[in-house]
């Protein structure tokens, strides 16, 4: 378990797709995201078995608080010569939104991956306009390297995206460990 300040992640369990499969649904959880299809429950399962299946190249976690199961977060694409990761994060509860626990995830995800997986660049791509995740991984030192335009397409536009990316350098002055 990897816990951070109000946040447990832990191993995904393969009841965790009852959660997965009413978010995934839903559209305004998922407005700010790619391309989504609805989602069949056996989808939903077949998802959630996928990331419980250990790789060298992904981790993926559940995100919870007590025993509240509030959404998932992971790395992929961990290159081990280039010590990089892809980060994502997905919390389907939205009761819980804004309440810092996806700047807590982030957080705890980033010291894991810094500190036992030697990891020394996390990076990932977003929607500049979509405000909640810029801000969580901002409040976490997240920088932006620049934009891709018309990066993805949806409800009828291409809208830029943009990378932000948190070395380990940047990761050590933030948590006074230079
Ligand atoms: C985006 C997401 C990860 C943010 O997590 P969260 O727990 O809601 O965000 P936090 O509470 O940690 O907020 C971090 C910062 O963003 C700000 N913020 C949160 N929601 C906001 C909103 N709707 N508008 C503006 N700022 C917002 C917070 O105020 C906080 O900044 P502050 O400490 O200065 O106040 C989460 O809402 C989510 O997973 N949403 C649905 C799925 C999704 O789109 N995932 C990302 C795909 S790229």
């Amino acid at each position: 378990m990897i816990h951070g300040q109000k946040i447990t992640l832990r191993a995904i369990e393969a009841d965790d797709s009852f959660g997965y499969h009413h978010w995934i649904n839903d559209e305004e959880t998922n407005q700010w995201r790619g391309l989504y299809h609805p989602t069949s429950a056996d989808e939903a399962a077949t998802w959630i078995e996928n990331q419980r299946r250990k790789s060298p190249t992904e981790l993926s976690l559940a995100i919870d608080i007590g025993d509240e199961h509030l959404g998932f977060i992971g790395l992929r694409e961990i290159c081990p010569r280039s010590r990089r990761a892809e980060i994502w994060i997905y919390i389907g509860s939205k009761s819980h939104w804004g309440q810092g626990v996806g700047q807590d995830a982030v957080q705890s995800i980033c010291d894991y991956a810094f500190l036992q997986m030697n990891l020394n660049r996390i990076w990932l791509e977003c929607n500049p306009e979509f405000a909640p995740v810029v801000k969580c991984y901002q409040k976490v030192g997240f920088v932006e390297e620049g934009r891709l335009r018309e990066g993805y397409y949806r409800d009828g536009q291409y809208r830029d995206t943009c990378i932000m990316a948190l070395l380990k350098s940047d990761w050590e002055k933030n948590r006074g460990r230079k």
